[in-house]
């Protein structure tokens, strides 16, 4: 479908279209699950009774949180925080190798944390954080 530029900002404004599916057995990953659009699509796929839901974050307090606000929301029960820190290449490593020995497959990756600094700046790996 082709926008007009007016129709294009007034669409911004329509409700999401959300699909729904059944996610019984399967495994889904949220990174950068705790806030913003991490959140709300963890939340949307709580909605749908996945197996497991690992929302990987790199402060235990925050996941905790959003893994209280989940339930609280959709009722799902079977929400668990890992830590991952995508600024730091050994996290995601450990990250990796505890989540294959845990979960042993993933279904579904939503790759969605990062962050826009205003200044350069560098993670511990000597790589622009950005
Ligand atoms: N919102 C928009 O309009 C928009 C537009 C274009 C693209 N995007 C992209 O969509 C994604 C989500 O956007 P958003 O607005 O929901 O962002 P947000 O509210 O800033 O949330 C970003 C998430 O990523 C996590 N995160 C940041 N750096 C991390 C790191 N090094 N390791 C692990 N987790 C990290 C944050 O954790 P903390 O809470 O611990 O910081 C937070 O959970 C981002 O990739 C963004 O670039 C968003």
């Amino acid at each position: 479908m082709k926008y007009s530029f007016r129709a294009f900002l007034a669409s911004q404004w329509d409700p999401v279209p959300l699909v729904k599916d059944d996610l019984s057995g399967r495994t889904v990953l949220v990174v950068g699950a705790n806030t913003g659009l991490g959140l709300e699509a963890a939340k949307h796929f709580a909605s749908m009774g996945p197996k497991h839901l690992i929302l990987a974050c790199r402060s235990l307090k925050k996941g905790e949180a959003a893994a209280t606000a989940i339930k609280s929301a959709t009722g799902f029960d079977g929400v668990v925080v890992r830590i991952v820190d995508l600024a730091v290449f050994s996290s995601v490593i450990a990250f990796a190798e505890a989540f294959e020995k845990e979960f042993g497959q993933l279904d579904i990756h939503v790759y969605n944390a990062a962050t826009a600094v205003d200044l350069y700046d560098q993670t511990v790996d000597g790589w622009e954080s950005t």
